[in-house]
């Protein structure tokens, strides 16, 4: 490997913050080492880009990141990155830290930012950091697994008081307008109903019936999981009280969902996919996602990676219907 124009390289996380961002950073820092290359740390997302927030990291700079959540180079939302002339203040920046590429890592917000860059001069490669799973082109989003085992935990333990009360508990969950953290969290935690915003329902036989139909098998409680796309859940609680009878309580996990040390899948998916961004870098390539495709790390041009859809898997949609009937 050896692009002898790549010398120096930055790396920023952007949008929500998700376990496993620190380990890769740490593989971007260590893979960069291992081939002679440079990396900066650049703070607080597209913003340490525009305000010159930049910061050589060595190999020992990362040293002890790799178990932590969140991200040791933080992360906001950066509105004046939007504009054409954010993103030329950006590229103007990047050539004064003489940034020869850069890696981003976050969610698809951030790579329409990674896309302007790369169109604007600065050769750069994103990869997923969600924890909503909601990379089209992308089978896997880092964080995702950590964030699902912080949820079954939350409502393994929701489960208990629920069932102690004999009560409904509509607990929501986070992944913005998709349903993954749903769909597999119900699956996980044996939700009596999953609602999801790709599926439709009906509150009166999606909800309520499923309900009433188990109280007249003698279960007193239900535990129901709503994506946050779908919400409401403090208004729906209050109706399942009013309509079964079942004293109800709504609970939002919140954004406890997206803190915590990650878990093994996460640590290493996102040490493979920092490390290949880099070699991405020294390959002469730009504008392009490191992914997960077919369970191995592929690589995608940016425009094409968002303009792909991606669905809910069939089979654990019709999964929920069969092990909640
Ligand atoms: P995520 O990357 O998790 O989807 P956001 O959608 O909030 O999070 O995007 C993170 C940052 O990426 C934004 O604050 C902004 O700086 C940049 N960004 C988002 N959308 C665009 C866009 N359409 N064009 C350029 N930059 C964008
Ligand atoms: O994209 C990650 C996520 O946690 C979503 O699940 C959620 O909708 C959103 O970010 C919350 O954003 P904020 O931290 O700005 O409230």
């Amino acid at each position: 490997m050896g692009n002898k124009k790549i010398k120096k390289i930055g790396v920023l996380t952007s949008g929500g913050d998700a376990p496993g961002m620190n380990a890769a950073i740490r593989a971007v820092v260590r893979t960069g080492a291992y081939y002679g290359v440079e990396v900066c740390g650049v703070m607080r997302g597209y913003n340490g880009l525009i305000n010159g927030e930049i910061n050589p990291m060595s190999p020992r700079d990362v040293s002890e990141i790799l178990q932590r959540g969140g991200t040791c180079l933080m992360t906001a939302r950066c509105l004046e990155f939007k504009t054409k002339e954010g993103v030329e203040r950006a590229c103007e920046i990047a050539r004064v830290y003489g940034l020869d590429g850069l890696v981003v890592i976050g969610g698809d917000g951030s790579f329409r930012g990674a896309k302007d860059l790369s169109n604007a001069g600065v050769p750069t490669i994103a990869m997923p950091g969600t924890i909503d799973n909601d990379i089209s082109c992308s089978e896997y989003t880092i964080g995702y697994d950590t964030c699902l085992n912080t949820v079954k935990e939350a409502i393994d333990k929701l489960r208990d008081t629920t069932s102690s009360h004999e009560r409904c508990s509509v607990i929501e969950v986070m992944g913005r307008a998709a349903g993954y953290i749903a769909l597999e969290a119900g699956i996980a935690c044996g939700a009596d109903v999953v609602l999801l915003p790709e599926k439709k329902y009906d509150f009166d036989s999606d909800v309520l019936r499923p309900i009433l139909e188990a109280k007249s098998r003698g279960k007193k409680h239900a535990i129901i999981v709503v994506a946050e796309g779908i919400g409401g859940v403090i208004e729906m609680a209050k109706k399942i009280e009013a309509a079964t009878g079942i004293e109800s309580r709504a609970t939002i996990l919140g954004h406890v969902q997206r803190g915590g040390s990650p878990t093994v899948r996460d640590r290493v998916t996102a040490s493979r996919m920092g490390a290949r961004c880099v070699e991405l870098l020294l390959e002469g390539k730009a504008n392009r996602i490191v992914c997960m495709q077919n369970g191995a790390i592929a690589d995608v041009d940016i425009n094409e990676g968002l303009e792909m859809k991606k669905e809910l898997p069939k089979d654990l949609v019709e999964l929920v219907d069969k092990l909640t009937v």
